[in-house]
Protein backbone atom coordinates (compact mmCIF):
# COMPACT_ATOMS: atom_id res chain seq x y z
CA UNK A 1 0.00 0.00 0.00
CA UNK A 2 1.65 3.25 -0.67
CA UNK A 3 2.58 5.63 1.69
CA UNK A 4 -0.53 7.91 3.02
CA UNK A 5 0.51 11.94 3.19
CA UNK A 6 -1.25 13.22 5.61
CA UNK A 7 -2.75 16.27 7.81
CA UNK A 8 -3.67 15.23 11.29
CA UNK A 9 -6.22 18.30 12.10
CA UNK A 10 -6.83 17.53 16.16
CA UNK A 11 -7.48 18.37 19.71
CA UNK A 12 -4.99 17.17 22.01
CA UNK A 13 -6.59 15.18 23.99
CA UNK A 14 -4.81 11.95 25.23
CA UNK A 15 -6.72 10.08 22.67
CA UNK A 16 -5.05 12.57 19.98
CA UNK A 17 -1.82 12.36 21.75
CA UNK A 18 -1.49 8.40 21.34
CA UNK A 19 -2.89 8.17 17.21
CA UNK A 20 0.41 11.15 16.35
CA UNK A 21 2.09 8.68 18.27
CA UNK A 22 0.95 5.79 16.81
CA UNK A 23 1.75 7.55 13.32
CA UNK A 24 4.95 8.73 14.25
CA UNK A 25 5.95 5.12 14.68
CA UNK A 26 4.86 4.26 11.47
CA UNK A 27 6.98 6.05 8.96
CA UNK A 28 6.97 3.19 6.50
CA UNK A 29 2.87 3.87 6.04
CA UNK A 30 2.53 7.20 7.29
CA UNK A 31 4.10 10.90 6.60
CA UNK A 32 2.92 13.61 8.54
CA UNK A 33 2.98 17.08 6.25
CA UNK A 34 2.07 18.77 9.40
CA UNK A 35 -0.16 18.96 12.15
CA UNK A 36 -3.25 21.28 12.77
CA UNK A 37 -4.92 22.48 15.75
CA UNK A 38 -8.18 22.89 16.89
CA UNK A 39 -10.79 24.22 19.64
CA UNK A 40 -12.35 20.85 21.01
CA UNK A 41 -10.88 18.40 24.43
CA UNK A 42 -9.26 21.96 25.62
CA UNK A 43 -9.02 25.42 24.31
CA UNK A 44 -7.12 26.42 21.18
CA UNK A 45 -4.08 27.45 23.16
CA UNK A 46 -4.14 24.68 25.22
CA UNK A 47 -4.43 22.30 21.72
CA UNK A 48 -1.85 24.25 19.81
CA UNK A 49 0.67 23.90 22.82
CA UNK A 50 -0.62 19.60 23.36
CA UNK A 51 0.68 19.30 19.98
CA UNK A 52 4.30 20.81 20.28
CA UNK A 53 4.17 18.55 23.32
CA UNK A 54 3.87 15.75 21.98
CA UNK A 55 6.20 16.09 18.56
CA UNK A 56 8.78 17.32 21.30
CA UNK A 57 8.31 14.05 23.24
CA UNK A 58 8.58 11.85 20.26
CA UNK A 59 11.43 13.81 18.78
CA UNK A 60 9.66 14.81 15.94
CA UNK A 61 10.08 18.86 16.24
CA UNK A 62 10.59 18.01 12.55
CA UNK A 63 6.62 18.05 11.80
CA UNK A 64 5.39 21.77 11.94
CA UNK A 65 1.68 22.81 13.81
CA UNK A 66 -0.20 24.94 12.48
CA UNK A 67 -2.98 26.64 14.70
CA UNK A 68 -6.38 26.81 13.99
CA UNK A 69 -9.63 28.07 14.97
CA UNK A 70 -10.68 29.32 18.09
CA UNK A 71 -14.52 28.35 18.53
CA UNK A 72 -16.39 26.69 16.54
CA UNK A 73 -18.49 27.95 13.58
CA UNK A 74 -21.91 28.48 15.79
CA UNK A 75 -21.54 29.07 19.55
CA UNK A 76 -22.13 25.90 21.29
CA UNK A 77 -23.74 25.11 24.23
CA UNK A 78 -22.20 25.40 27.40
CA UNK A 79 -19.55 22.27 28.00
CA UNK A 80 -18.59 19.81 31.19
CA UNK A 81 -14.82 19.81 32.24
CA UNK A 82 -12.80 17.54 29.93
CA UNK A 83 -11.83 13.67 30.53
CA UNK A 84 -8.49 14.81 29.15
CA UNK A 85 -7.72 16.84 32.38
CA UNK A 86 -7.01 20.78 32.93
CA UNK A 87 -4.51 20.64 30.68
CA UNK A 88 -5.84 18.42 28.15
CA UNK A 89 -3.14 15.30 28.65
CA UNK A 90 -3.80 14.08 32.14
CA UNK A 91 -2.04 17.16 34.05
CA UNK A 92 0.80 14.91 34.30
CA UNK A 93 3.18 18.03 33.86
CA UNK A 94 4.38 16.88 30.54
CA UNK A 95 7.40 18.82 29.27
CA UNK A 96 6.64 21.98 27.29
CA UNK A 97 8.03 22.02 23.73
CA UNK A 98 11.17 24.52 22.86
CA UNK A 99 9.95 25.25 19.46
CA UNK A 100 6.84 27.13 18.46
CA UNK A 101 3.68 26.84 16.20
CA UNK A 102 4.23 28.06 12.21
CA UNK A 103 2.72 31.65 11.78
CA UNK A 104 0.08 30.97 9.15
CA UNK A 105 -2.91 29.57 10.34
CA UNK A 106 -4.09 26.44 10.19
CA UNK A 107 -6.79 27.09 7.49
CA UNK A 108 -4.24 28.50 4.87
CA UNK A 109 -1.83 25.86 5.40
CA UNK A 110 -4.29 22.78 4.43
CA UNK A 111 -5.46 25.13 1.57
CA UNK A 112 -1.88 25.54 0.49
CA UNK A 113 -0.61 22.30 0.87
CA UNK A 114 -3.62 20.43 -0.63
CA UNK A 115 -3.62 23.20 -3.83
CA UNK A 116 0.61 22.25 -4.41
CA UNK A 117 -0.35 18.63 -4.24
CA UNK A 118 -3.53 17.95 -5.62
CA UNK A 119 -4.84 14.39 -5.44
CA UNK A 120 -1.50 13.30 -2.82
CA UNK A 121 -3.08 14.79 1.06
CA UNK A 122 -4.98 13.08 3.49
CA UNK A 123 -6.68 14.78 5.76
CA UNK A 124 -7.62 12.86 9.09
CA UNK A 125 -9.27 15.16 11.71
CA UNK A 126 -9.61 13.55 14.70
CA UNK A 127 -11.06 16.78 16.48
CA UNK A 128 -14.17 18.74 15.66
CA UNK A 129 -14.52 19.93 11.51
CA UNK A 130 -14.36 23.64 11.72
CA UNK A 131 -10.55 24.08 10.31
CA UNK A 132 -11.79 21.51 7.65
CA UNK A 133 -15.25 23.07 6.96
CA UNK A 134 -13.46 26.61 6.55
CA UNK A 135 -10.77 25.50 4.33
CA UNK A 136 -13.46 24.36 2.24
CA UNK A 137 -15.25 27.62 2.63
CA UNK A 138 -12.44 29.74 2.08
CA UNK A 139 -10.78 27.87 -0.96
CA UNK A 140 -14.04 25.49 -2.70
CA UNK A 141 -11.08 24.34 -5.58
CA UNK A 142 -9.70 22.12 -2.78
CA UNK A 143 -12.53 19.57 -2.58
CA UNK A 144 -11.67 17.70 -5.47
CA UNK A 145 -8.07 17.60 -5.06
CA UNK A 146 -7.97 16.39 -1.59
CA UNK A 147 -7.10 12.80 -1.92
CA UNK A 148 -9.70 11.31 1.28
CA UNK A 149 -10.93 12.39 4.55
CA UNK A 150 -10.20 9.73 7.17
CA UNK A 151 -12.03 11.01 10.80
CA UNK A 152 -12.24 10.33 13.56
CA UNK A 153 -16.58 11.80 14.41
CA UNK A 154 -20.26 11.11 15.01
CA UNK A 155 -22.47 7.93 16.15
CA UNK A 156 -24.35 7.30 13.19
CA UNK A 157 -25.95 3.64 14.80
CA UNK A 158 -24.96 4.09 18.75
CA UNK A 159 -26.05 6.74 21.30
CA UNK A 160 -23.39 9.63 21.24
CA UNK A 161 -21.12 10.18 24.37
CA UNK A 162 -21.62 14.13 24.96
CA UNK A 163 -25.68 14.04 24.20
CA UNK A 164 -28.18 11.50 24.19
CA UNK A 165 -27.45 11.29 20.32
CA UNK A 166 -24.34 13.45 19.97
CA UNK A 167 -20.65 12.52 19.94
CA UNK A 168 -18.36 15.55 20.89
CA UNK A 169 -16.52 15.99 17.46
CA UNK A 170 -19.62 16.56 15.41
CA UNK A 171 -21.27 18.74 18.62
CA UNK A 172 -18.98 21.23 19.22
CA UNK A 173 -19.28 22.01 15.16
CA UNK A 174 -22.16 20.51 13.69
CA UNK A 175 -22.41 23.22 11.31
CA UNK A 176 -18.51 22.49 10.25
CA UNK A 177 -19.86 18.68 10.19
CA UNK A 178 -22.75 19.29 7.78
CA UNK A 179 -20.18 20.95 5.45
CA UNK A 180 -17.47 18.08 5.67
CA UNK A 181 -20.09 15.45 5.27
CA UNK A 182 -22.03 16.55 2.84
CA UNK A 183 -18.92 17.68 0.41
CA UNK A 184 -18.14 14.67 -2.05
CA UNK A 185 -14.89 14.21 -0.89
CA UNK A 186 -14.39 10.32 -0.29
CA UNK A 187 -14.41 10.21 3.71
CA UNK A 188 -14.24 7.17 6.05
CA UNK A 189 -16.03 7.43 9.29
CA UNK A 190 -14.49 6.60 12.26
CA UNK A 191 -17.90 6.94 14.88
CA UNK A 192 -18.79 5.83 18.29
CA UNK A 193 -19.98 2.57 16.76
CA UNK A 194 -16.77 0.98 15.77
CA UNK A 195 -14.12 3.45 18.24
CA UNK A 196 -16.17 2.33 21.56
CA UNK A 197 -15.04 -1.23 21.05
CA UNK A 198 -11.10 0.18 21.14
CA UNK A 199 -11.25 -0.34 24.86
CA UNK A 200 -8.63 0.49 27.20
CA UNK A 201 -8.99 -2.99 29.45
CA UNK A 202 -6.57 -3.58 32.51
CA UNK A 203 -5.18 -6.66 30.70
CA UNK A 204 -4.64 -4.57 28.00
CA UNK A 205 -2.52 -2.01 30.60
CA UNK A 206 -0.99 -4.71 31.74
CA UNK A 207 0.73 -5.74 28.54
CA UNK A 208 1.70 -1.90 27.49
CA UNK A 209 3.65 -1.76 30.96
CA UNK A 210 5.68 -4.65 30.51
CA UNK A 211 9.26 -3.66 29.64
CA UNK A 212 7.83 0.11 28.44
CA UNK A 213 10.19 2.62 26.99
CA UNK A 214 10.09 6.01 28.43
CA UNK A 215 7.47 7.30 26.05
CA UNK A 216 5.32 4.47 26.45
CA UNK A 217 5.20 4.95 30.02
CA UNK A 218 4.06 8.42 29.67
CA UNK A 219 1.51 7.48 26.87
CA UNK A 220 -0.11 5.02 29.62
CA UNK A 221 -0.12 7.76 32.44
CA UNK A 222 -2.16 9.56 29.75
CA UNK A 223 -4.49 6.70 28.99
CA UNK A 224 -4.79 5.52 32.92
CA UNK A 225 -5.93 9.82 33.42
CA UNK A 226 -8.09 9.47 30.36
CA UNK A 227 -9.68 6.07 31.08
CA UNK A 228 -11.15 7.11 34.01
CA UNK A 229 -13.31 8.82 32.37
CA UNK A 230 -13.20 7.21 28.87
CA UNK A 231 -11.94 3.86 28.37
CA UNK A 232 -12.12 4.28 24.57
CA UNK A 233 -9.23 4.97 21.95
CA UNK A 234 -11.29 6.74 19.80
CA UNK A 235 -8.42 8.83 17.77
CA UNK A 236 -6.09 5.82 17.10
CA UNK A 237 -8.55 3.97 14.76
CA UNK A 238 -8.01 6.35 12.06
CA UNK A 239 -3.85 6.15 12.40
CA UNK A 240 -4.56 2.19 13.00
CA UNK A 241 -6.47 2.53 9.60
CA UNK A 242 -3.74 4.20 7.64
CA UNK A 243 -1.47 1.33 8.43
CA UNK A 244 -3.78 -1.27 8.20
CA UNK A 245 -6.93 -1.34 6.51
CA UNK A 246 -8.41 -4.66 7.32
CA UNK A 247 -8.35 -4.35 10.93
CA UNK A 248 -12.07 -2.46 10.18
CA UNK A 249 -15.19 -3.20 8.27
CA UNK A 250 -17.82 -0.73 6.97
CA UNK A 251 -20.75 0.30 5.55
CA UNK A 252 -21.65 2.91 2.79
CA UNK A 253 -24.21 5.62 3.50
CA UNK A 254 -25.18 9.46 3.33
CA UNK A 255 -24.52 11.10 6.63
CA UNK A 256 -27.33 13.61 7.92
CA UNK A 257 -26.19 16.38 10.84
CA UNK A 258 -28.81 17.70 13.39
CA UNK A 259 -27.98 21.53 13.39
CA UNK A 260 -31.06 22.02 15.53
CA UNK A 261 -29.76 23.91 18.87
CA UNK A 262 -33.45 22.69 20.04
CA UNK A 263 -33.41 19.14 18.06
CA UNK A 264 -31.09 16.33 18.52
CA UNK A 265 -27.85 18.92 18.20
CA UNK A 266 -25.20 17.21 16.81
CA UNK A 267 -26.62 13.91 16.00
CA UNK A 268 -25.16 12.37 12.80
CA UNK A 269 -28.06 10.02 10.74
CA UNK A 270 -27.02 7.99 8.28
CA UNK A 271 -29.11 6.41 5.56
CA UNK A 272 -27.58 3.06 4.20
CA UNK A 273 -26.33 3.09 0.45
CA UNK A 274 -26.12 -0.25 -1.45
CA UNK A 275 -22.68 0.28 -3.17
CA UNK A 276 -22.77 2.07 -6.52
CA UNK A 277 -26.13 3.35 -5.89
CA UNK A 278 -25.31 6.71 -4.42
CA UNK A 279 -27.63 8.63 -7.66
CA UNK A 280 -24.93 11.48 -6.84
CA UNK A 281 -25.34 11.73 -2.89
CA UNK A 282 -22.41 12.43 -1.16
CA UNK A 283 -21.64 8.61 0.48
CA UNK A 284 -19.14 7.87 3.40
CA UNK A 285 -17.73 4.86 4.16
CA UNK A 286 -18.62 4.59 7.65
CA UNK A 287 -16.66 2.30 9.67
CA UNK A 288 -18.75 -0.23 11.92
CA UNK A 289 -16.31 -2.97 12.81
CA UNK A 290 -13.25 -3.39 14.40
CA UNK A 291 -11.03 -6.69 15.36
CA UNK A 292 -9.62 -5.04 18.74
CA UNK A 293 -7.43 -7.23 19.86
CA UNK A 294 -5.61 -6.90 16.57
CA UNK A 295 -6.02 -3.32 16.89
CA UNK A 296 -4.23 -3.26 20.88
CA UNK A 297 -1.23 -5.14 19.25
CA UNK A 298 -0.67 -3.17 16.40
CA UNK A 299 -0.93 -0.06 18.90
CA UNK A 300 1.63 -2.15 21.41
CA UNK A 301 3.80 -3.06 18.65
CA UNK A 302 4.24 0.33 17.09
CA UNK A 303 4.57 1.98 20.44
CA UNK A 304 7.96 0.35 21.59
CA UNK A 305 9.37 1.79 18.68
CA UNK A 306 9.55 5.14 19.51
O1 LIG B 1 -15.79 11.58 21.05
C1 LIG B 1 -14.41 11.30 21.03
C2 LIG B 1 -13.66 12.41 20.36
O2 LIG B 1 -13.84 13.61 21.11
C3 LIG B 1 -12.15 12.17 20.33
O3 LIG B 1 -11.60 12.79 19.19
C4 LIG B 1 -11.67 12.86 21.57
O4 LIG B 1 -10.31 13.31 21.46
C5 LIG B 1 -12.58 14.05 21.61
O5 LIG B 1 -12.05 15.03 20.73
CA1 LIG C 1 -9.72 14.33 19.43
Amino acid sequence: MAKSRIIVDCDPGVDDAIALLLAFASPDEIEIVGITTVNGNVSLPLTTRNALRITAMAGRQDIPVYAGCSRPIMPGHPREPSVHGLDGLGDLGVADATHAAEHQHAVDFIIDTVLREPGQITLCPIGPLTNIALALIKEPAIADKIKSIVLMGGAVFSPGNTATDAEFNIWIDPHAAQIVLSSGIPITMFGLDVTRHATLTKERFDRLERDATPIMKTAIAMMRYYGGGDPSLHDPCVTAFLIDPDLFKGVDATIDVDCDPKGAYGRTRATLVKSGASKGQPVCHVITEVDDERLFQLIDRRLRLL
